[in-house]
């Protein structure tokens, strides 16, 4: 018999969520942003076609490599603060893009998602029904909308992955819910590292969250092995998958980046390649950290020296009620 493709359901109860309207529209697409000699970028954006090859490194990294990926991940961090600080009715993605670059480079840093695998722009910014992905564009962000924005930097020869979203303006119930319980599906995905626990842990931590609030999980994009290499070669499901056996160990570096879903979690992908869409239409939101698996459980890398994040400081909109 032919195998079938497993088609997750929608959630109980997403039948009363309606499609985001109106649906997101790719806009244009700025100039490439020029990124000056003398940052150091990492091995892709040589190569015209920025293919980063398959991963090579180890999955453990050394102690002069976690120092060097905490400074990158608190840069990581206060960009992504600053950028969300920026988020407003009428600001274009493609500004939040522009303050991104020049924010990295002028930290002397390169902005990772820039030529990577050929992605035109310095950041991710995913609207709504946008899954991941997002190419920043002319579109303006309008009131009611939410938005993830997914900042990368790579500094020291190291990356820090990080990823917040934020809502604009006045958002309705079922918006403001999902941003929350997806922040803290990657709250509870991070309090079930710990050295020895397989990776599975992880995925079963917030699918159990996710479904309890009757959200959906998307099971084609995981967390990634991070560090020398943007997306190494340790995969993190944000699902229960038996086969994620691996062993968390000290000194490990990757992200967990739950994005869960109000309806069906399928994933359709834009003709530009990049922008991954829900099939349904209905909103999707992301968190993400770049994380180190310590003695006493995870580090989170992708935090300023004061120990702040995005994550933790545009809440206000989120009490639910
Ligand atoms: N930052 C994304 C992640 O969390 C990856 C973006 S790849 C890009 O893994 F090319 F789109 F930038
Ligand atoms: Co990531
Ligand atoms: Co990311």
């Amino acid at each position: 018999m032919a195998k079938r493709k497993r088609r997750p359901a929608a959630p109980a109860g997403a039948a009363r969520i309606p499609a985001s309207d109106p649906p997101v529209r790719p806009g244009l697409v700025s100039p490439r942003r020029p990124v000056p000699r003398g940052i150091d970028r990492p091995p892709y954006a040589l190569d015209p076609s920025g293919d980063p090859g398959r991963p090579t490194s180890a999955p453990v990294r050394t102690p002069a490599e976690l120092e060097a990926m905490a400074r990158t991940g608190a840069l990581a961090a206060e960009i992504l603060i600053r950028a969300c600080e920026r988020v407003a009715p009428g600001v274009a993605t493609d500004s939040l893009d522009r303050f991104v670059h020049d924010a990295a480079v002028a930290a002397g840093a390169y902005p990772s998602p820039l030529g990577y695998r050929g992605f035109p722009k310095s950041v991710c910014t995913s609207v709504n029904e946008v899954i991941c992905h997002g190419i920043p564009d002319s579109r303006k962000l309008a009131d009611g909308d939410i938005v993830n924005i997914d900042v990368t930097v790579y500094r020291e020869g190291v990356h820090g992955d990080t990823s917040v979203t934020v809502m604009v303006g006045d958002v309705d119930e079922h918006s403001r819910r999902l941003v929350a319980e997806t922040r803290a599906a990657l709250y509870a995905g991070i309090e079930a590292v710990r050295p020895g626990a397989p990776v599975s842990d992880i995925g079963r931590a917030i699918e159990t969250r996710a479904g309890r609030a009757g959200l959906g999980v998307v099971r084609e994009f995981i967390g990634h092995g991070v560090g020398t290499e943007f997306h190494a070669g340790l995969q993190i499901p944000h699902y229960y998958d038996r086969f994620a056996d691996t062993a968390l160990a000290e000194a490990m570096t990757f992200t967990i980046e739950p994005m869960l879903t109000l309806g069906a979690p399928q994933v359709e992908i834009w003709d530009d390649q990049w922008t991954a869409v829900t099939r349904d239409g209905r909103r999707t939101a992301q968190f993400e950290h770049t994380l180190a698996c310590a003695a006493g459980g995870a580090q989170i890398l992708t935090a300023t020296p004061a120990g702040e994040c995005a994550h933790d400081l545009f809440l206000d909109a989120l009490t639910l009620s």
